[in-house]
């Protein structure tokens, strides 16, 4: 992996790219983008591109596969973009994940810039250098760790963005305060909801991001704080995949995963109470309440048991030491999952 990314923030994305644009050398600029992007953010850039090569592939995570890659390689050899060719991909974490591999590999490689245009993008995905697809159902499972040229961001592109894409995106800035910085937890909390300032938060964000991965890239250590509530909410995004109408948005499993490790937490004895109890509270403020049924837990349980994330056979979790501060590798059980959980659902909605 090559060191880390310039991050630029704007609010004129099209001068911005424009000036980067002039100070780098390429053959031939090829735009990577969805059918959303292509109709909200590509014309926004479009005038500044000199005969891009566009492409355009179909929305979403069950897009974000091989036989994708294969398109999308195949449109850049019958172009015959060469090894100077620039990349710029524009999209969601689906279009900078997908569109990062596809060029971390063309001919081995060739340069490339993410322009994040959701929330969860420009504070998480976009940062990092990890890049992938997806393959025989297991997310992420194919990818490379490879660090983009430049990443810009503009929060403009989320005027497009539904509410319930950015509340998704938001559960990451939450998470990145609750392990990283409690002075900015107590900003967010004592902020109405429609009066959070996305430019901002995105900036803070970025930091804590950015330092994690730049001090430990491959995630031997620090870099597992970003963890926090992924493993409950992993495997609870995972299992309501499968359930039609009660599919969730990554950042909406996330804050259910957020409440019951905090309840972990706070059952061995890292957090107070209180703690515990303003986290669950603005959380359920901000995300509706979900139905888990036993039944449900049943089958979340053994999801969690197959985390990329553990080790010897052991569930590893990173848990929070107190509000802006978190650990890795502490090992919970089933049943520590399953007491997280209960506790959630414990949680009444009169509460709020
Ligand atoms: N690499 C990493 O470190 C990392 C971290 C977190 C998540 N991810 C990955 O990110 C992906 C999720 O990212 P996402 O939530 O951005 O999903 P996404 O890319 O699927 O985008 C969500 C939807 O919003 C649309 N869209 C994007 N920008 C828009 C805009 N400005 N206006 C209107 N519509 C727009 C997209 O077309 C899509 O339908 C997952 O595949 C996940 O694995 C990667
Ligand atoms: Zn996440």
């Amino acid at each position: 992996m090559t060191e880390a990314s310039e991050i630029l923030f704007t609010l004129s994305i099209a001068d911005t790219l424009n000036n980067y644009l002039a100070k780098q050398s390429f053959s031939r600029l090829v735009v990577l983008v969805d059918e959303n992007t292509e109709k909200h953010c590509l014309p926004i850039i479009k005038e500044i591109l000199h005969q891009p090569l566009i492409i355009s592939i179909k929305s979403g995570e069950e897009h974000k596969t091989l036989q994708t890659c294969e398109i999308i390689w195949e449109k850049m050899t019958q172009a015959q973009l060469d090894r100077k060719a620039l990349m710029i991909n524009l999209g969601g974490g689906v279009i900078g994940d997908m569109g990062g591999f596809c060029a971390a590999t063309y001919k081995r490689g060739i340069r490339f810039i993410q322009i994040p245009t959701t929330l969860l993008s420009q504070v998480d995905a976009s940062v990092g250098g990890k890049l992938g697809i997806d393959f025989m159902g297991l997310k992420n499972h194919i990818g490379v760790f490879q660090t983009p040229l430049a990443v810009i961001i503009d929060t403009n592109f989320l005027q497009t963005l539904t509410k319930k894409e950015i509340k998704s995106g938001y559960a990451e800035i939450i998470k990145h305060c609750l392990i990283a910085d409690a002075i900015k937890w107590n900003e967010i909390i004592a902020t109405p909801y429609h009066q959070l300032d996305w430019f901002g938060l995105a900036q803070h964000s970025v930091v804590i991001k950015s330092k994690v991965t730049v001090s430990d890239p491959l995630e031997k250590g620090l870099r597992k704080i970003l963890n926090f509530g992924h493993t409950i909410g992993h495997a609870i995004e995972s299992h309501f995949l499968n359930i039609p109408n009660k599919r969730l948005l990554h950042g909406e499993a996330i804050a259910i995963g957020m409440i019951a490790e905090s309840y972990l937490a706070f059952e061995k004895g890292f957090i107070s109470k209180q703690d515990l109890s303003q986290i669950t509270k603005y959380l359920l403020e901000i995300y509706q309440k979900v139905e888990i049924f036993d039944f449900d837990i049943e089958q979340i349980l053994p999801i969690a048991l197959q985390d990329k994330k553990n080790e010897s056979n052991a569930i590893q979790c990173s848990l929070l030491e107190k509000i802006g501060k978190a650990n890795y590798n502490i090992e919970i059980s089933l049943k520590d999952i399953r007491n997280g959980l209960n506790y959630y659902n414990a949680q009444s909605l009169n509460t709020i």
